[in-house]
C-alpha cells in the first residue's frame, strides 16, 4: 500500500517521525520536559546565528500575539497585514484590541508594497509581513516605505522557514519575526511556533510573558502525539474502499468527531472569538518533535524546490497561470491560477489526491468575513485570485514520480467536462 498525497494531512511525517510520537507518547516524564523546548530555541539559534534570540510557544498565533502585546499595541491602534491569510493573523491582531488594516496583494500572493502607503495612518503601529508560500518578500522595499514612521515590522514566517531574500533568511529581515510549525507547514509538530526577536529588551518581556504561561493538559498532548501515528494510517487507507466510503476517511472523520484528533483552527477561531485553549508553553514532547522535524529542513526544502522546478516546466499548459519564479523561494505549496480551479480540485479528489485551496477568502476560515473586520472589495487582487487558486503539493514525501503522476492527471483533469 501507497500513502496518499494530500497536501494538508500530515504531508512532513516521515517512519522516524512516527516512531518517534509513539515513543514519546509511552514516555510521559518527557512530556513536559523544558529542557527540549530550550533545545529547539537553540538548534534555531545555531540555523540564524547568536545575533537573534528565539523563543517558543505552542502555535504560530500565540506567537503573533505575544509579540502584538510585548510592542504593546492595543486598542486604539492600526497594524496592516495582507488581504490572503489564515484568520489567526487578523484574529491575533483583533484580540489586543487594535484594528486589522488589509492591504491587497501583489502577484506573488503578498502585500503589494505599493499599496502600502495608502494605508498608513497615524494610528499605523505595524505591519505583519506574510511570505506567502514561501515566496520571500524584498523587506528592504518595505523599510523604504514605512522609513521614519515608526511602525515595526513583524515578519510571518508561518509558511517559509528557510527561504531566503537576496541570500538572506527570512525571519531576519523584519523587526521581529515568528515561524509555525503546525500539522502542515515547513516542519511539523502537529502545533507549535517560534518568535525570533532581534530587540534584546523586547525578548526579556517575551520571556517574562512566556514563563507566566501554562502548559496545555496532557490529554491535549496525547491528542497532538496520537496525530503523526494515525495519519500515517489514515493516509495509507484513504484511497482504500469505494467513492467517499473508504477507510482512511471514515476513520479521519470518525477520529475527530469523538475528538482523539484535534482541528488546527477552532469552531470559535472561525467566529473571531479566542479559543478556550490559547498561549500555551511549548511542551516538551512537541519541541522533540519539531527537532527531529528541523535537522531534515534542507532535504525537505530541496525537495520543495526540486519538484516545483518540475512543476514550472511541465504545468506549462492554457488554462493554468503558473507562480512567478523567485530566487530563494522554497514553494511550501505550489500556487497556481485557474478558472477551473474548482473542476481540477474536485476531479484531482475523485482520483485520490487531495489539493489546496489557500486562500479560497481573503481570509480563512471564518464563518464571516465582518467577523475579522474585512469590508468587501478592500483587496480586490485577493478576491480575485481566492476564486482561481488551486495550491499543488511538493510535500517533502512525494518523490519526482508522484509530481510526474500529479501533472499526468491535472492534464487529464484538464480534459475532462
Ligand atoms: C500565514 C499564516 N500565519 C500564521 C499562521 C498561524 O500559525 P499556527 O497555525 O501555528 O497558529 C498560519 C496558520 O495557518 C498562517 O497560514
Amino acid at each position: 500500500m501507497r500513502r496518499s498525497i494530500a497536501i494538508s494531512l500530515s504531508p512532513n511525517c516521515e517512519k522516524d517521525d512516527i516512531s518517534l510520537a509513539l515513543k514519546l507518547l509511552f514516555s510521559p516524564f518527557s512530556w513536559f520536559d523544558f529542557r527540549q523546548t530550550e533545545g529547539l530555541e537553540n538548534d534555531f539559534k545555531k540555523l540564524f546565528g547568536s545575533n537573534y534570540q528565539f523563543l517558543a510557544v505552542d502555535s504560530g498565533r500565540s506567537a503573533l500575539y505575544l509579540i502584538l502585546k510585548a510592542l504593546g499595541i492595543s486598542e486604539g491602534d492600526e497594524v496592516l497585514l495582507q488581504g490572503f491569510t489564515c484568520v489567526a493573523v487578523p484574529n491575533s491582531v483583533i484580540w489586543t484590541g487594535a484594528k486589522p488594516v488589509y492591504v491587497d496583494v501583489d502577484k506573488n500572493f503578498n502585500i503589494d508594497i505599493g499599496k502600502i502607503k495608502e494605508k498608513i495612518t497615524e494610528k499605523t503601529k505595524a505591519i505583519i509581513v506574510q511570505h506567502s508560500f514561501g515566496i520571500p518578500v524584498d523587506i528592504q522595499k518595505v523599510r523604504r516605505v514605512v522609513r521614519n514612521k515608526r511602525i515595526v515590522i513583524i515578519e510571518d514566517c508561518a509558511l517559509s522557514l528557510g527561504a531566503e531574500n537576496k541570500g538572506k533568511k527570512v525571519g531576519t529581515l523584519g523587526d521581529i519575526s515568528f515561524f509555525s510549525f503546525g500539522r502542515d507547514k515547513v516542519i511539523s509538530s502537529v502545533f507549535g511556533g517560534m518568535i525570533l526577536s532581534k530587540n534584546k529588551k523586547i525578548y526579556e518581556k517575551l520571556k517574562q510573558e512566556r514563563y507566566d504561561l501554562n502548559y496545555p493538559s496532557a490529554f491535549w498532548l496525547i491528542q497532538q502525539l496520537l496525530h503523526p501515528i494515525f495519519f500515517s494510517l489514515i493516509l495509507l487507507t484513504y484511497n482504500l474502499g469505494f467513492g467517499k466510503l473508504t477507510i482512511g476517511k471514515m476513520s479521519l472523520f470518525l477520529l475527530q468527531s469523538f475528538n482523539i484528533l484535534s482541528k488546527a483552527v477552532s469552531e470559535d477561531e472561525k467566529k473571531g472569538k479566542k479559543p478556550k485553549r490559547f498561549l500555551r508553553k511549548m511542551p516538551g514532547a512537541l519541541a522533540v518533535l519539531a527537532r527531529n522535524q528541523l535537522r531534515k529542513l534542507e532535504k525537505f526544502n530541496r525537495r520543495r524546490r526540486n519538484i516545483s522546478n518540475y512543476y514550472f516546466s511541465a504545468l506549462k499548459i492554457k488554462d493554468l497561470q503558473l507562480p512567478v519564479k523567485i530566487k530563494g523561494s522554497i514553494y511550501m505549496r505550489f500556487p497556481i491560477l485557474s478558472s477551473r480551479s474548482i473542476q481540477i480540485f474536485r476531479c484531482m479528489k475523485r482520483q485520490g489526491i487531495l489539493f489546496g485551496d489557500w486562500y479560497k477568502a481573503p481570509v480563512v476560515p471564518v464563518y464571516d468575513l465582518s467577523l475579522v473586520e474585512y469590508q468587501p472589495l478592500t483587496c480586490r487582487n485577493a478576491e480575485k485570485y481566492s476564486r482561481t487558486i488551486l495550491n499543488i503539493p511538493t510535500n517533502p514525501t512525494m518523490t519526482l514520480t508522484d509530481a510526474k503522476e500529479v501533472v499526468r492527471l491535472i492534464k487529464l483533469c484538464l480534459n475532462t467536462k
